[in-house]
């Protein structure tokens, strides 16, 4: 890995120059490309994505004080320092320390230690931010692999993976755990199916033949800046209760869509039409969910609602259920297309990644007009299946190519989307790639 050397090289001089010194360590953890399966991972539903190359990277030095020092060698975030045995977390700003605090706090609280030892960490992370990419759980999965390390524990991967998918929500957003998942568990040359309750990975053999290509719309989304992906999860969870009430089941408990299904013990296709029966298209207002639940308003509001979403007015119930249960069939339609390597497989799976995105744009409302429009030209010069990948709204989108198109593909979408437009060029060296799966994160001890 000589690209990775070169940058262990240079942080350990970056490192010594900031505090006089030398890295004992250094830790890694990639960012992800979901293939498919979009916001359906906080409802239970198992999700396919696969770990890529730009990661976050972490010179880490344990240190006699019980001071955490946090620098980044990116100008744009300032230097930051805590007592180690006083984190606390603004939800109010996104800032980047915050991100590490939730990993560290993630580790300190599993082992329910009240005195860490402190460290000097620099951070230099290739992911570029609010693309979708998962820069943010890689740094929270980075930053409590660092703290396992300091304390001299262990912990599996898939303990790793669930302690930073619960600490990350420290930031405010309720997601779900595929990111920090797929930063654990990914390993070199394969995708994974990640399933959950319990957390497990499987395999997905890629088809040969064809090669996922990342292009980013260049509009900057950060999920922890608005209140648009909690009222998501909201809608879901919401959408949930009402199902299980409309079935006559014990509604208060229920929190995911997937409890919904398990509980009544049909298919995706039966929650599909159980959906149709059950909801109305019309948005619901919170007084009509009250009453239907037989709730009050306060308790919608304190009890189910997350601070930033208990000033919301109405829910669109119906196309959130109908996304979820789509999508989550969609995804294992896709792992099976991949086991039975059809002649026509590619064409297959383009098709599911192209109703993936129709979905995320029409029933979740996810999509932006710029990734509307970079899906098209992607799919106008060759793709056999283009969808934003992450949480939306902007970011990433991610296209299947066949592998004797690409160059092609490449120098079009480059001169359609990018240049044509003048789009952003700072962020254009990391705006279109083909990309492969990659491996998942690691600890180093040598630079
Ligand atoms: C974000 C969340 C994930 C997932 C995706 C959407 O990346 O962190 O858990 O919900 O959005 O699929």
């Amino acid at each position: 890995m000589p690209v990775l050397y070169d940058r262990l090289l240079k942080l350990k001089e970056m490192f010594n120059s900031k505090f006089g010194s030398t890295p004992k360590f250094y830790v890694r953890a990639p960012g992800r490309v979901n293939i498919i399966g979009e916001h359906i991972d906080y409802c239970g539903y198992s999700v396919l994505p696969m770990a890529v190359e730009q990661d976050m990277l972490i010179a880490v030095e344990p240190v006699k004080t019980h001071t955490l020092q946090l620098a980044n060698t990116n100008p744009l975030y300032p230097d930051f320092s805590t007592s180690a045995n006083n984190i606390h977390i603004d939800k109010t700003k996104p800032l980047w320390h915050n991100y590490f605090l939730c990993g560290f706090k993630g580790i300190q609280e599993h082992f329910g230690l009240s005195k860490l030892t402190g460290m000097n960490c620099l951070v230099d992370g290739n992911i570029p931010p609010g693309s979708g990419l998962s820069s943010s759980s890689a740094l929270v999965c980075c930053a409590g692999l660092v703290t396992l390390t300091v304390l001299g524990m262990s912990l599996s991967k898939v303990e790793l993976a669930e302690i930073c998918a619960k600490s990350e929500r420290y930031i405010g957003t309720e997601g779900g755990g595929m990111d920090q998942s797929i930063s654990f568990l990914a390993e070199e040359g394969t995708a994974k199916l990640i399933e959950f309750s319990p957390l497990r990975a499987t395999d997905v053999r890629l088809p040969s033949g064809a090669v996922f290509v990342i292009a980013n719309s260049c509009v900057e989304a950060n999920k922890a800046a608005s209140s648009h992906f909690n009222v998501r999860v909201m809608e879901c969870r919401l959408a949930a209760k009402v199902l299980a009430k409309h079935k006559g089941l014990q509604w208060d408990k229920v929190l995911r869509l997937e409890e919904v299904q398990t509980k009544l013990g049909v298919s995706l296709q039966e929650m599909l039409l159980v959906t149709e029966d059950a909801l109305h298209a019309e948005p619901y207002s919170r007084e009509e969910i009250c009453k239907y639940l037989g709730i009050s308003l306060e308790e919608l509001r304190t009890q189910i609602l997350t601070p930033n979403t208990q000033d919301e007015l109405t829910f669109k119930l119906y196309q959130r259920a109908k996304h979820v249960y789509s999508e989550a069939a969609r995804v294992l339609q896709f792992k099976q297309v991949c086991e039975e390597a059809p002649h026509n497989a590619i064409q297959l799976l383009g098709e599911l990644m192209n109703q993936s995105h129709r979905s995320c744009r029409d029933m979740y409302e996810c999509s932006c007009p710029e990734l509307d429009q970079l899906v098209d030209i992607c799919r106008k010069f060759g793709a056999k299946g283009s969808r934003l990948t992450g949480a939306g709204w902007g970011g990433c989108t991610v296209s299947l190519v066949p592998a004797d198109m690409l160059s092609s593909f490449l120098t079009n979408v480059y001169e359609a989307y990018y240049r044509r437009n003048s789009r952003s060029p700072a962020l254009e060296k990391h705006s279109l790639f083909a990309t492969k799966p990659g491996g998942g994160a690691l600890v180093f001890l040598e630079a």
